[in-house]
Parts: C-alpha cells; structure tokens; sequence
C-alpha cells in the first residue's frame, strides 16, 4: 500500500518537464498501491527559474550544483495520479487545464508566474525528486495529509516519501512538539521530517557540523518502530537521496551508458566517518535460505521458469570520475522496468546513500547506546550533546536483472490491467508449469520437478501436518487445493487465514510445515504470520507471484507461480496460478507413492490440457456480458459450491463484491439449509457450481431445492452435462471444459471473474481501482 517513486540524475541533464514527466509515470505505474491522493517534491533550481546566459555556470564543479537547489517545489494532489499531472501542468509549467496532452515546455513559466520560453529552461545535471501515491491509513485522504511530507512547509527543507506505519509516532510527536515543532498534517509519517530537521539542528548546535545525510537518517530512523521504507531529500544535501527500509519494500535501479556503476565500500563497522576505502563491488550471489533458492541454489529447471526476475552478478568499477548516472529508487519493478533493468532489493535495515554518481549501501547495527553522554534522539542527552551514534557496516547487494518485459505493465490491446490478467491466464498457467512438468519423450506428463523445494520434500512429507496460510483470493486458493493435498499427502491439512495466526496466538509446532501463499509477497498479515511460524520453528514454504519480495525471502523454500505482474487490484491470474503451483507441490510431494501412480498420472495430463480448457471458457466473454447486463442493477448474488468448487462459489464472491461493489456470498452448498435458504426467493440471483465431480449428485439436490423455492438460478456445470438443464429447465446454462476434478477450480473460475469485470463497468466502477482498496495490503 503506497506506492513511492524517486529519481536522481547525476551527470545526465534533465529539464524540469523531463523529471515531472518521469515522476509522473513512476506514479502512474504504482497507482494500483493506492490512488487516494499523490505527490512529488524536487529541486526548483534558479537554472529553471531564470534566464541564465552564464555558461560558466556549466562549467563549475559539483559544489555550484549543490549551492543551486535551494528552493523545492512541492506538489500535491487529492485522488488519481492524473488530478496531480493536471495541477503540475497548470501550476509548475502555466499550461490550461483542458490541455490533456504533453506538458509543453514553451507555455511553461517559472514557480513566481513569469512566463518562461523554452530557450531558457536548462537542463540540470543534478536534480534529486521523490514522489509518492497514497492509501490514506493516518488522517483522511485529503491534500494535507499527502505525501511528501515535509520539515515546515515553508521551507521544506527535509521532505520525505513513506510506505508503511511508524507505531511510535504517537510520542515522537509530543516530544517534538514539546520542543517547539508545529505539526501540520494528521499522519503518522510527519514526524520523520520533522525529526530530520530537530536532529540536524542540534547536532549543529553541538559542533557537529559534518553529519552526512546518509547518517542523519539513520539516526532518524533508529527512532522510528514499525514498517517502513522510506526516500529523504533535503536542500542541505542537494544532489542527494537517502533511501531506508524495514518491512516495506524498496528497490533501488541503476542506469548508465556504460553497464558499470561506480560503488564505494568501506566495509567498516563506521560510527560516522567517512571513510571511503574505494573496492571493486563483488556482488556475488550469497547463500540465502529463502524461496529463491533455498538453502543452496535452486536447480535449473526451476530456475529457467522465473519469468519475473532473474539474479546475476555484475562487475562494477569504481570510477567516480564525472560518472554519468540514473538512480531510481521505486515500491516495486513495474516502476522502475522502463527505465532501468538493473536493480538491487534493498534489505530491512538498510540504508542507501546516492550522490555524486555514487551509491553505497549501509546495514544499520543493532546495539545498545555506543557513545554514554551522547544522545542523537528524544531521549535526554546528559550533557546536553546531541552526535551521530548509530553504528553501520557498509554491505554489498546483489544487482539483479529484470526480465520482465515493459508490455507485461502495460494494457496492451485491452481497456483494463483486470481483462487482460484475466485473458492472461492460459499463458500463465503455462508459465506456472514450464520446467516443471516434465515430459517424456511422447509429450506426456512424466514428472514433476520442483527445484526450489526438492531439498524438503522429505522433511515436508515427515511433517505433522501442513498448514496452508493466505488472505483474500490467496487464502482461497489455499481452500481449492486442500482436498488435494489431503488426498496425496495423507497428512492433515488445516488452513488458518493469515490474519487470525496472531490473533489467536495459534499453536504451531517445530514438525509443521506452514505453506504461505501470496501474490504480492508483501501482505503484512501473511508476513506476520510467516515471521510468527517461523519463531515456532516450522518449516516455512512460499507460494509467491513476486520475486524478491518479503514473504519469498523470508520463507525456506517455495515456488514462484511466475504469472507476471498482476497489476488489477483484483487478483485473477494469481489466483488460477496458485492453485496450479499447488498441485505441482502435492504431485511432488506424493511422487514416492505406488498407489497413488494412476491418480497422480491422470492430473500431470490433466494439467497439461489446462491453458487450452481455460481458453476455451474464455471464449464465453460476450455470454457474460450478456448475463452481466441482466444483473447489473442487482443488490445482491449468492453462489453456492462444494468440495473443490467451494472455493469458486467463494473467490466469485469476492470478486463480485470487491469491483462491481454488489454484495455477494460465497457459500459452502451443505450449509445451505441451515440458514441460507431463508434469503432465496425469485428475486435473488443464484450461482450454483454443480460441474460433474464426486459432489455432482449433492448439487442436483442443491439445485432442486432451490427450483422449489422459485430460486432464480445460474448453473455453472460441464459441458458435457444433461442432466442440469432437466433439473432446472428455466435456468441459465453456463458451460465449461471438464478437467480432472481437482483442476476444476482453475477452470470454473473463469466464467466468474468475467461476469465480475462485466458486472463492474456496466455499473460505471473501475475495476483495476476499486474503491477503498489497493493491490498490496503492507498494514495490518
Ligand atoms: C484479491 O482480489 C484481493 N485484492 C485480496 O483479497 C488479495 O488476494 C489479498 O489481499 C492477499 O494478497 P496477496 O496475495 O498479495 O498476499
């Protein structure tokens, strides 16, 4: 939730438009992390604001530069990222508010009004921006409340991007207050600004006249508790970007002309000084115990199917001699791929420091006070000294590629992110299974192969039991494959929604084997979770769409589902490929037993027809909108499912009710006599998931039950099938493929997620935005 966005171009010219313009997109491709306001703060340099015939100024050294960006603008909107393009056109470059194309640097005039030509806008070599798109958490969604925030208002001289929730800012704000600080906003995260501005005074008023940006932060955000990841700029350190994270997730993106990028690394545990011992960054792949890899490398097969992100070492130099550089610092790839595809994830407690075409990244050092007598917070300093006392060590970080393509961010041929994911689906099922199902030499379904998990196959199938773990659309992923794993595993299989683990304080044992599912690997309550399992000691497994995230870090092994970036807030691709990742895990899992060869077999084909069967089901679309015109003044629709389909009847729910906004209920259809048949009437429309499974007989009944309460009826059942349509002669028919019971979910699905986009733009709503919502939920 949030989306943050930051830019610093060293020794790469760039005019004003060219950075809003670049802030702008960063935003845009970050929207679906929240949409209720947005932002942007950059350096409002004389060389923009004046007409400079100077040359010389062109001339001068980095100091000049620096002395330049003494003004920052400030830029921030209420709603969609397009109301703040609309006010930066209007307010930064004089343009009209029906001009809806680019923003024109000839119309463009300087912050005081005057109206400037396009001759003299300069370009600056040096410019450090910070952007940021908000879902409102502390205070209302209004222009107040949005991100950057700032020092004081006035002079902004330390202003600040946020992604997560400080808890403690409750009492960093009374004492800040008691200090004299005025508060402007309601949020949570002003208080980092404004801390920056109290510490970098007093270590001033101490003679600490040398503090580096990068160590200011770090003593500001040794105060903050809670997640964060947060980007500072300041007018003190201009040219520069401080990047921190713990618990949010940031990514920093590097791009040059020549490949390599300078680094420094003084590898030193550091208590402030600078000193640089420059070192040719070996980035190499360190040993990580996390889904990526598990505890040694994950085996090719595994390796070559990760559509999304792929690790490499990089040679870098350590050149700083007039560096010709782009830093972008974002909340995830999708803002960063158009501009750069080399990355590096930063860790939690991480500090990055970029300027004068440097990065160097820092690890804060868990300790207890190094400097008795000194104080660089609110604590009380005993001799009234305030000095720089966090210590750190400089770390390197691998630089990965990004494989992802700049179209898999884009909507292509179609009018929403929602659509296309959901058209996706037959390729990225496909993308789940590549390298995994292997083939013999026929084109048959042999085996599976799991590299990121073979090496606890054992321990998993010596588990006491399985624990499958998600919210939303992931927890009911982990409802569809239950029965499955049940059946193959032999071993009990519990399924605990992520944000109850804590809740209850759940008893997890050492022999559990907890299986976390997560599209955006990031959700904070699948996290939580994930960090409350492992304290028990289980054995933690990923089920995870995003590469590098927390979640796939955090657990011993998994799998990534590789379904490409799902943009729309509502998770569909995902969904389907879950379920997918999932099989193969059981598959796998069970490969050792004799009696389960014949079963075993008929999935592994079975999967193998599964993207042509989901293709053929979305050739149903104009059928759905046909029904969707039908229902889309409707109030309310129940769906009702058993056995593998009980999770259709509750995912088709949550689709329904999270972009169309009409409410719906997923419900188990053995429940339906003991309550909700009370609701059924003529009126009320009615999904039922009867498609020809062990449970076939069971949904007739269903059906006729609820025919004999003049229920209005959809059937959602297998294309084969004759019998439905006898039972129910007044209802409507939808037909799918059959596959293997166990993949029905993958496909009865579908028809669902179709009605629900249909349902949503009939009824005017936007679906890859729903209201209230975002894509990834990083609070709990
Ligand atoms: C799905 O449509 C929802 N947006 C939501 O329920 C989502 O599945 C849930 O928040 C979990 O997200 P995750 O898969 O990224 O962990």
């Amino acid at each position: 939730m949030c989306g943050i966005f930051a830019y610093l171009n060293c020794g790469v010219p760039k005019t004003k438009k060219e950075i809003v313009e670049k802030l702008l997109v960063g935003l845009k491709r970050l929207e679906y992390r929240g949409y209720d306001s947005a932002g942007f703060a950059m350096d409002d340099n004389e060389k923009w604001c004046e007409d400079d015939d100077d040359d010389d100024d062109e001339e001068e050294g980095g100091d000049k530069k620096r002395h330049d960006a003494k003004k920052v603008i400030v830029c921030r909107e209420v709603g969609k990222i397009a109301n703040l393009e609309a006010l930066a056109r209007k307010e930064l470059f004089g343009e009209d508010d029906d001009d809806e194309n680019e923003v024109k640097a000839s119309k463009s005039k300087s912050s005081n009004g005057r109206k400037k030509s396009s001759s003299s806008i300069k370009p600056l070599d040096f410019c450090a921006s910070i952007a940021h798109t908000r879902w409102a958490t502390h205070g209302p969604p209004n222009k107040i409340n949005t991100h950057p925030h700032t020092s004081d208002s006035r002079e902004n001289e330390f202003v600040v991007v946020h992604n997560g929730i400080i808890t403690n800012h409750a009492p960093l704000r009374a004492m800040l207050e008691r200090r004299g600080m005025k508060f402007e906003t309601d949020t949570d995260t002003e208080v980092i600004p404004k801390l920056c501005k109290f510490l970098s005074d007093k270590f001033e008023e101490s003679g600490e006249k040398d503090v580096t940006f990068r160590q200011l932060a770090m003593e500001v955000t040794r105060q903050l508790q809670g997640a964060y990841a947060l980007v500072f700029k300041s007018t003190k350190y201009p040219g520069e970007l401080v990047a921190a994270k713990r618990g949010s997730p940031l990514l920093m993106g590097i791009s040059d002309d020549s490949g390599e990028v300078s680094c420094v690394i003084d590898g030193n545990l550091s208590d402030g000084a600078e000193e640089d011992v420059l070192l040719k960054k070996a980035s190499g792949n360190k040993k990580r115990k996390s889904m990526t890899g598990g505890a040694a490398a994950a085996p090719a097969a595994d390796a070559d199917t990760t559509t999304t992100t792929t690790r490499i070492t990089t040679t870098t130099t350590t050149t700083t001699n007039n560096p010709k550089v782009e830093f972008y610092f974002a909340s995830d790839a999708s803002a960063m791929v158009e501009h750069t595809k080399r990355v590096l994830v930063l860790e939690d407690d991480d500090v990055c420091h970029c300027h004068d075409g440097t990065y160097k990244i820092y690890k804060v050092e868990k300790q207890k006070h190094p400097h008795p007598g000194y104080t660089s917070g609110h604590d009380s300093p005993e001799y009234g000294l305030y000095k720089p006392v966090v210590l750190s060590k400089e770390v390197e970080r691998t630089i990965e590629t990004l494989e992802m393509e700049v179209e898999s961010i884009m909507k292509g041929e179609f009018d929403h992110f929602m659509q296309k994911e959901i058209f996706e689906q037959p390729e990225a099922i496909s993308s789940t299974m590549r390298g995994r199902l292997v083939l013999d030499v026929l084109g048959a379904a042999e085996r599976v192969m799991l590299g990121g998990m073979s090496q606890f196959a054992a321990t998993i199938r010596r588990s006491r039991r399985i624990i499958l773990c998600g919210c939303g659309t992931s927890y009911n992923s982990a409802i569809a494959i239950r029965q499955l794993f049940e059946e193959l595993t032999e071993l009990p299989v519990t399924l605990e929604l992520a944000s109850d683990v804590l809740d209850r304080r759940c008893p997890f044992f050492r022999d559990d084997t907890c299986i976390f599912i997560s599209q955006s690997g990031e959700t904070a309550d699948t996290l939580k979770a994930l960090e409350y399992a492992k304290a028990k000691g289980a054995l933690c497994v990923g089920i995870v769409n995003t590469v590098g995230s927390a979640i796939s870090r955090a657990t011993d092994c998994g799998v990534h589902i590789n379904a490409g970036a799902e943009i729309g807030v509502a998770s569909t691709k995902a969904y389907t490929c879950q379920i997918v990742a999932m099989v193969l895990v059981a598959l796998s899992l069970s490969e050792d037993s004799r009696s389960k060869h014949t079963r075993r077999d008929d999935i592994m084909q079975g999967l193998l027809k599964l993207p042509g069967c989901v293709k053929e089901c979305l050739k149903m679309d104009a059928i759905l909108l046909e029904l969707a015109q039908e229902l889309k003044e409707e109030h309310s629709l129940l769906i009702f499912g058993r056995g593998f389909n009980y999770a259709t009847a509750l995912e088709g729910a949550l689709k329904v009710k999270e972009v169309a906004l009409v409410h719906s209920e997923g419900i188990l259809a053995g429940e339906m006599k003991h309550g909700p048949l009370a609701l059924v009437d003529k009126h009320m429309p009615i999904i039922v998931v009867c498609t020809n499974d062990g449970s076939y007989e069971k949904q007739q009944s269903v059906v006729q039950q609820l025919k004999a309460r003049d229920g209005r009826l959809i059937l959602i059942v297998s294309d084969d099938d004759t019998e439905m349509e006898k039972t129910a002669p007044d209802a409507v028919i939808l037909r799918v493929p059959k596959v293997e019971d166990c993949l029905q979910a993958v496909v009865n699905i579908v028809p669902l997620q179709l009605l629900s986009y249909h349902l949503t733009v009939l009824r005017g709503h936007n679906c890859d935005q729903p209201r209230n919502l975002a894509k990834s939920v990083t609070v709990e």
